[in-house]
């Protein structure tokens, strides 16, 4: 099966030197090509180049991109879809002043969701899971990391995370699973947390590892939810069962979080709204990617992550939705790709290598998808008739997405 894209206004995201992320000064290199074809073959790209080097092909189907763009699918390395209840009351307490923490505290949050989902069957929570997976997918987003967590008992976690499995299983997204039994404590662990910590190490990691139900493990390590020893003792626990460490860190504080992913080599520290020079500096020369989460930041008031230095030590940065009820409960990678340049000043070739390129290589991806380079998977999609690709950051709030294909296929 043989698809040709003719007339692309300008081809976004090419890679002739495919890498598997992109740091520091090379965050701000896109390569890009004008008056461009793309074929695929197969699913996979199979070449593109400029239209006037396009010899004759035989496709089985052609499509006409005259005006339009053409980008890599986002790549969201860090969601919470699968979960019951949206959360606008709590976001009224927020706007009269209570903060999130307050509201966890109260057994809010977290606690709040996990209730509600713990209630909810698993082919309803998979049906909620899979309309908001068609929802991103429509505005551009081809690959997706997935969360557990609003669980918090073993068999409400596994439910969640059968959810994820058949999600994988019937979805064209590019989908990793991320076990996340340390998202909250429990109310009837309050005051020793440690028990449930043990129930994560000792019940739930082997029996998440019995059914292969996770790539990662994740640990919410922060100020009032798990400390540094928690996390080291699951992500331990985790990765003798295969599981990759990529976690919450210093969202609430400077938690010890970014020091103890990097220790255990966490694909990736996630957040990072609190952020020291030691926490900068203890990223550089490793292999665990900083991932900001503008949505997160922008809907809890938080304070932002400094995004501009790290990419002028070196290091790189990617940028995902935090899709969630509580402190994102938007998934669209096209507002993100505009936080990143309006809030986070980087430029809209670093923002787009945050989006695709980097947040692929978060989740583990990158030799696979998060750029048009030959042999990748063919997932892309097509722009609106737009003037130029800084459009993309710039009319933020709009849907500049008309066509999304995954695999080669329309969808
Ligand atoms: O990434 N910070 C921890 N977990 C989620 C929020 C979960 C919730 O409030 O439901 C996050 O922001
Ligand atoms: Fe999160």
């Amino acid at each position: 099966m043989r698809t040709l894209v003719k007339n692309i206004k300008e081809l976004v995201g090419v890679e002739t030197s495919p890498k598997l992320r992109k740091q520091g000064k090379e965050m701000g290199q896109l390569e890009t090509v004008k008056d461009a074809y793309l074929l695929v073959e197969d699913g996979k790209i199979k070449s593109y180049g400029p239209m006037s080097e396009l010899k004759e092909v035989n496709a089985d189907r052609v499509v006409d991109a005259a005006g339009r763009m053409v980008f890599p699918t986002f790549c969201d390395s860090h969601t919470h879809i699968v979960y019951a209840n949206s959360r606008e009351h709590e976001f009224v307490d927020k706007i009269r002043g209570l903060s999130y923490e307050e509201i966890a505290k109260r057994g809010g949050g977290i606690l709040n969701s996990a209730k509600a989902t713990a209630a909810a069957s698993e082919d309803e929570l998979y049906d909620m899971a899979r309309q908001r997976l068609e929802e991103v997918m429509r505005m551009g987003t081809g690959a997706i990391e997935i969360k557990s967590g609003y669980g918090l008992s073993t068999e409400s976690e596994l439910k969640l995370l059968r959810v994820i499995r058949r999600l994988k299983e019937t979805s064209p997204m590019t989908i990793k699973s991320n076990f996340l039994g340390a998202h909250g404590i429990p109310m009837e662990y309050r005051g020793h947390q440690e028990d449930y910590v043990d129930l994560v190490i000792n019940e739930m990691i082997p029996r998440v590892a019995a059914e292969g139900l996770a790539d990662f493990i994740d640990v919410f390590c922060d100020q009032g939810f798990f400390t540094v020893e928690d996390t080291a003792r699951i992500l331990e626990a985790g990765i003798k069962y295969g599981m990759r460490p990529k976690i919450h860190a210093n969202e609430m504080a400077v938690s010890g979080g970014v020091q103890v992913g990097v220790k255990y080599n966490a694909i990736s520290v996630d957040h990072l709204e609190q952020m020291g020079d030691a926490e900068i500096e203890c990223l550089k020369g490793t292999d665990t990617m900083p991932t900001i989460l503008p949505g997160c930041a922008f809907f809890l008031n938080l304070p932002l992550s400094p995004a501009r230095k790290m990419i002028e030590v070196g290091l790189p940065v990617a940028m995902a939705s935090d899709y969630n009820p509580g402190t994102s409960p938007s998934g669209n990678m096209q507002l993100i790709l505009s936080m990143a340049c309006i809030r986070y000043r980087l430029t809209p070739e670093e923002a787009i290598n945050a989006t695709t390129l980097n947040t692929a290589y978060a989740m583990g991806v990158s030799e696979e998808v998060g750029s048009i380079a030959v042999g990748k998977r063919a997932n892309f999609y097509i722009t609106k008739p737009i003037a130029s690709y800084e459009y993309m950051p710039y009319a933020y709030g709009e849907n500049k997405v008309e066509r999304v294909f995954l695999n080669g296929v329309e969808v």
